[in-house]
């Protein structure tokens, strides 16, 4: 995963085969142990979100929700809600393949049923899926790409929440944490500045400690272990 400054990892592979948008960050990483290596040849194209299929058919039982986490890393944070929440269907989006890699290993080693992944950028997946479908979304410690002219390369655009607001239902969360100050104060206003979403936080306490049922991701540990602390932000469709 790219590190605070991830602008040496820029990878522009993507720019001719699709279309408008640009993907940024790292993708390959130290080279996968040869059991990972094999978990990715042979059981990733059986979990990977297929945009040909409809969500309902692509898991095993009937999800009674749909749930995306943006960038999920190693998969931390999203193996245990899928664990924590058998009838809900996820889907994880992650271009860096050997957070991809150690996801689906969890995911074998756990008996994990209920999780589809995008091993790319997520916004390829966008058009697939349908008005309303989400019930909540995820987007922990997202790349804060601090210098001003990297600002364009952060993933919560104008386009962005255009799309989630097309696919979240009426009432779903969106769930944003970071332990960048600058990063979580800009995405703050780009969020709330939508028309489509509202910040639900009554008091500091709100933003300062995670939502219920939250799942320490390997980012914020990170963070901790730094004497940082981060923010929670969680707002409403
Ligand atoms: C700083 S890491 C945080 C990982 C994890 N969420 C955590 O908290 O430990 C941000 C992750 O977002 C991923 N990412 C960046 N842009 C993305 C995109 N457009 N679609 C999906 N994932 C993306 C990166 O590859 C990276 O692994």
């Amino acid at each position: 995963m790219p590190s605070s400054d991830p602008s040496s990892n820029i990878d522009k592979s993507n720019d001719k085969s699709n279309g408008p948008v640009r993907s940024f960050g790292r993708r390959r990483g130290k080279k996968l142990r040869p059991g990972r290596e094999r978990l990715v040849d042979e059981l990733l194209p059986a979990i990977t979100f297929d945009v040909e299929r409809s969500l309902a058919e692509q898991f095993a039982a009937t999800p009674t929700d749909i749930w995306l986490e943006i960038g999920f890393g190693g998969g931390e944070h999203l193996a245990r809600q899928a664990l924590a929440h058998p009838d809900i269907g996820f889907i994880g989006a992650e271009p860096f393949i050997n957070g991809v890699a150690k996801l689906v290993s969890t995911i074998n080693d756990e008996g994990i049923k209920n999780i589809r992944i995008q091993p790319d950028d997520v916004r390829f997946i966008f058009p697939s899926i349908p008005d309303g479908a989400l019930g909540r979304v995820f987007i922990l410690f997202p790349d804060p790409w601090p210098k001003a002219r990297h600002i364009k390369r952060r993933l919560i655009t104008d386009e962005t929440m255009d799309a989630l607001a097309r696919m979240m239902r009426i009432g779903a969360e969106l769930v944003v944490a970071s332990d960048h100050r600058e990063y979580i104060s800009w995405a703050l206003l780009q969020i709330n500045n939508h028309p489509d979403f509202s910040w639900m936080a009554e008091n500091a306490a709100d933003w300062r400690t995670p939502p219920p049922g939250w799942v320490t991701t390997r980012y914020e540990e990170k963070a901790l272990i730094r004497g940082v602390k981060s923010t929670y932000l969680v707002f409403q469709r």
